[in-house]
């Protein structure tokens, strides 16, 4: 029996992916493409949704029982069914089950670390030109949200390399990216180490930092990139950006350092009511990227400003106060 919220939205605490925990005794099934011909078949992973809209991620065992506060679905009923049928609950709720988006996955998946959402993958998968071949090294690898991105970008000819320092993020990630995958990729590496002095001593074509302090990776991120490679950090907040970019520029193999937010405003469209949502995803990080150039004698290249910029420089010093020294 399971019985999946939407709070979680995750499998049942009795309920793990593996055959251990599998009573059915179903080995997860492979994931099928979306918008295929074939049957939803047992130990497949789906997203059932209400007429409310709620979602609730499923995997399915014969057997097995879905219960909500809406009543209860045997799981055979959908298995060998296809994708996007319609069931009704014992209280006569009706749900759809469909393969879930990566989007959907990412949204009900279990999270240790804040997640970066579809809106800035894209931009990340985007900006930094990640594209099928690429070897990616990210940190860090918090729930594994990312990565899923990067690994569809890369496909299977390129690598995701994660690193993450935390063991306990490091099994949501593990988990998480197993559970959509329906196994672990061979094309991914997880590291469970301090990125910091880890990353010089890999080479990437792309170097993607969700971290606190990246400003701490430039340095070896330089020493992973051969000249044309591409940073992408992805930061919370305005000093990240303003240090990270300082950082970039001092250390004289950057150029082409560009920052930049994404927003996404979804609509409502029903029928003449077509309007805004009330709510949205409004600031979540800024990107900042930039290519990485052969080291020149004179220190590197030059950053470019304004010419009503003042020039200032900060002294990010022993402190993290912002001190702004001279002009
Ligand atoms: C915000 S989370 C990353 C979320 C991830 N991008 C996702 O979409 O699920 C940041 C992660 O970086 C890890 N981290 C921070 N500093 C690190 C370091 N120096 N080396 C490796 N991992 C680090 C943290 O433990 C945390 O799990």
């Amino acid at each position: 029996m399971s019985a999946d919220t939407p709070a979680t939205g995750d499998a049942p605490a009795a309920r793990t992916d593996g055959p251990a925990g599998a009573g059915a005794g179903a080995e997860p099934a492979a994931p099928v493409l979306p918008g295929t011909d074939a049957p939803i078949a047992d130990g497949e992973l789906v997203v059932l949704t209400d007429r409310k809209g709620r979602r609730y991620l499923v995997t399915l065992r014969s057997g097995d029982e879905w219960h909500s506060h809406g009543g209860l679905v045997a799981h055979d009923e959908i298995i060998g069914s296809p994708e996007g049928v319609s069931v009704h609950t014992s209280k006569g709720m009706e749900v759809t089950a469909l393969r879930p988006t990566r989007d959907e996955f990412v949204l009900k998946m279990k999270r240790g670390a804040q997640v970066v959402y579809t809106k800035d993958q894209a931009m990340i998968v985007a900006l930094g030109d990640v594209r099928p071949g690429c070897t990616v090294v990210e940190a860090g690898a918090g729930s594994g949200a990312l990565t899923l991105a990067l690994l569809a970008a890369v496909g299977e000819s390129g690598q995701v390399v994660s690193f993450e320092h935390r063991e306990d993020h490091a099994r949501i990630a593990r988990r998480n990216v197993t559970r959509f995958h329906g196994g672990e990729p061979t094309n991914w590496e997880l590291v469970v180490d301090d990125v910091t002095a880890a990353l010089s001593t890999r080479t990437a074509h792309r170097v993607v930092l969700d971290l606190l302090e990246p400003w701490d990776v430039v340095a070896a991120t330089a020493e992973a990139l051969p000249p044309g490679g591409i940073v992408v950090a992805y930061t919370p907040g305005v000093p990240q950006v303003m240090r990270f970019t300082d950082t970039l520029w001092a250390d004289g193999r950057f150029t082409d350092v560009r920052t930049s937010e994404t927003l996404v405003r979804p609509w409502d469209v029903d029928g003449l009511a077509v309007r805004p949502a009330h709510r949205m995803v409004a600031h979540t990080a800024f990107l900042t990227t930039a290519r990485r150039v052969p080291r020149r004698a004179d220190g590197g290249p030059a950053r470019r400003r304004r010419k009503a910029d003042t020039g200032g420089s900060v002294d990010w010093g022993a402190t993290d106060d912002l001190r702004v020294a001279g002009s």
